[in-house]
């Protein structure tokens, strides 16, 4: 196995340990959430945050979405540049604004006036040959149940390599790339115009609320989206009973999950 895939397998983990700790706690399946994904973004080895890939211009522009499955409010951010974690932005787009989405220099500012840490946009970029791993470094995204049995789920991503300036993918569009509600919390992750297009964390949704088992609904969403799209992605995503499950037809999805049991299970 690749050294690289190891280390985010690693990383995967680290993550899943953040948001584990929250919920152990008894804290709010969002909280746990962001915390997973705050810390994927803070690892330079993942297309989120630190790390992202760079636009046409080669700037990074990052996508970042969470929601409460409990309330179904959602938070969301788009092509937004200096934002060390674009989760946290989008957090606080969710509890401080009375909108979902905010894009480019409004999502900024409204980052600094509620305290979100900002920084240099350069300090995002790590050594220019990583955006040519782009298709092995991807999106990172987490979801959660609670011990109160609420779910939720967070994405983020630098996006695509070579985007046009200003492109928004799946990541921030809820019931695209990210959705959660009281039956399901489900995070995508590939290629965002067709997950899009088919409204993969929508459908996938629409599986376990039909009772359908978790692993089987990720499967069957990915075999969906292949269908009709010959395109990549993955899926994570947890049901009302606190089973997760995943599924992918790309190459590599590190992916780590976290229960009562402290069962920890990783597919690459
Ligand atoms: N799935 C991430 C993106 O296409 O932006």
């Amino acid at each position: 196995m690749p050294e690289s895939l190891e280390a985010r397998k690693s990383g995967c983990r680290v993550a899943a340990e953040a948001g584990a700790l929250i919920l152990t706690r008894g804290g709010h399946a969002v909280d746990a959430a962001e915390a997973a994904v705050a810390v994927l973004e803070d690892n330079p080895l993942f297309n989120a945050g630190t790390g992202s890939t760079l636009n046409r211009e080669g700037r990074v522009e990052t996508d970042a979405a969470i929601m409460d499955g409990n309330s179904l409010k959602a938070g969301a951010v788009a092509a937004v540049s200096g934002i060390r974690n674009p989760i946290h932005l989008a957090r606080k787009v969710m509890d401080a604004s009375r909108h979902i989405l905010l894009a480019g220099e409004g999502a900024y500012r409204f980052g600094t006036l509620h305290g979100i840490e900002t920084c240099d946009p350069q300090e995002l970029v790590v050594p220019a040959q990583r955006n040519y791993w782009q298709k092995e470094h991807g999106t990172v995204g987490a979801v959660a149940m609670d011990t109160h049995g609420r779910l939720a789920a967070a994405t983020s991503t630098g996006g695509i390599f070579d985007k046009l300036p200003g492109r928004v993918g799946d990541t921030p569009l809820i019931g695209c790339g990210t959705y959660a509600d009281g039956n399901a919390a489900v995070s995508c992750t590939g290629s965002g115009e067709d997950i899009i297009r088919t409204t993969l964390a929508r459908h996938a949704a629409y599986l376990l609320e039909q009772g359908m088992d978790s692993m089987v609904a990720a499967s069957q969403a990915i075999a969906y989206f292949s269908n009709k799209t010959r395109s990549e992605a993955g899926i994570i995503l947890m049901n009302c009973k606190g089973q997760a499950g995943f599924a992918r037809n790309s190459v590599h999805m590190p992916v780590c999950i976290l229960g009562p049991d402290r069962a920890f299970f990783l597919d690459a």
